[in-house]
């Protein structure tokens, strides 16, 4: 097969792609545009709640998700002048744009990739997430949507295997979290954004329970990280861990009893009060734990004044992380959707927890955290 340099990649004579069932239709037969398809965002083809139904054949992807130097496990496809698909890398070729990668001149705009390719982009992607969340190109908004999506998946697939719990993956998305996420305001707000729109739309466990740790995971740890600007790297990460997975004692609980719709009975509140404590367990065993980390999985629950479970501690026995994650969590939880009522709107939220000062949380944590988030104009 003839091929030419060009455009930054190794083009194969330009073709029509294998649209089938037809030319420039989708899966159903409808006439669709010269791209093969509708393109969807990349927030659709990194979401892990969307489905990918067949009605396009064709992803937009920025070039900057493609790390110079890397064999591409799949064919990246170009628009010709004339709106032709082009073959412009086949599957398993280095990505080599002409330069150093990072000249614009020498990336196209915009590459394609095959919709059925999907699976092999978000595991490259996985695979790459340093390089590519470090990608010059990359803007605040690409950065966040990467970030977030896969940590999400990270996060879901331990979850949902507690009995292994297999940290290396999570762990590293907690140091580039602390490194670039967290230390990058601009990305900061992005990530954000993508936690209070998320929280509001799954409703279900155990996703949103998952969801639910990713996003106090983030917020807890931008908070400390913030008013404790000088706490040394590795307790950080330690601490973010512990945030990461306050809640994998919910996956002890039978699904009936956290989606239940009524009022839970004796028995179910009974199972309930026990997660914290099933937490630092399935923690224990695989991880050492600090003090510190087993107060914030053990202690979520407390509350000052003596009411919390499954200790009855009070304000005393707890300490700033682990405070700074009971109100975390509460007012995660009342803005998130639940199957059994809607997400609250944030002020209500606020005020909500305000009510609960001083008996149940730290008033001037919740200062802090009201001040913190408001200087970051998340709040
Ligand atoms: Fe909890």
């Amino acid at each position: 097969m003839e091929s030419s340099r060009g455009n930054g990649f190794d083009i194969h004579v330009p073709s029509r792609m294998p649209l089938s069932p037809g030319r420039n239709t989708d899966a159903s037969g409808k006439q669709t545009d010269r791209l093969g398809g509708r393109v969807r965002s990349l927030a659709r083809l990194l979401n892990p709640w969307t489905s990918h139904s067949p009605v396009s054949y064709y992803y937009a992807i920025p070039p900057c998700w493609l790390c110079p130097g890397k064999r591409i496990p799949f064919a990246l496809y170009g628009r010709s002048l004339s709106g032709e698909m082009v073959h412009l890398l086949p599957p398993h070729r280095v990505y080599n744009p002409v330069g150093d990668g990072h000249d614009r001149e020498t990336e196209p705009s915009r590459v394609f990739i095959r919709k059925d390719s999907a699976p092999d982009l978000i595991s490259y992607l996985d695979s790459n997430l340093d390089e590519v969340v470090d990608h010059p190109h990359m803007d605040a908004a690409g950065k966040a949507e990467v970030f977030y999506y896969l940590a999400y998946r990270r996060l879901e697939a331990v979850y949902r295997s507690p009995g292994r719990l297999v940290l290396t993956d999570v762990k590293q998305i907690i140091a580039l979290m602390i490194e670039q996420i967290i230390t990058c305001p601009e990305t900061l707000q992005q990530v954000y954004e993508l936690a209070q729109k998320n929280a509001g739309r799954i409703a279900e466990h155990p996703r949103s329970t998952i969801l639910h740790s990713l996003n106090v995971g983030i917020l807890s740890t931008f908070f400390v990280t913030t008013v404790l600007a000088h706490l040394p790297r590795g307790i950080a990460e330690e601490i973010a861990l512990a945030y990461f997975f306050h809640n994998i004692g919910m996956m002890l609980l039978p699904r009936d009893v956290v989606n239940h719709r009524g009022d839970l009975n004796d028995r179910a509140w009974s199972l309930i009060r026990q997660h914290p404590r099933w937490g630092v367990e399935i923690m224990g065993r695989r991880y050492p734990l600090t003090p510190e980390m087993g107060g914030i999985i053990g202690g979520h629950h407390e509350r000052l004044d003596g009411t919390g479970y499954p200790g009855a501690l009070t304000s005393h026995d707890l300490h700033f992380f682990v405070k700074t994650c009971a109100v975390m969590d509460t007012l995660h939880a009342l803005i998130s959707r639940r199957s059994y009522r809607g997400p609250l709107p944030l002020a209500e939220a606020l005020r909500e927890v305000r009510h609960r000062i001083p008996q149940g949380y730290d008033p001037r944590i919740f200062s802090q955290i009201i001040r913190v988030f408001r200087e970051y104009r998340l709040f």
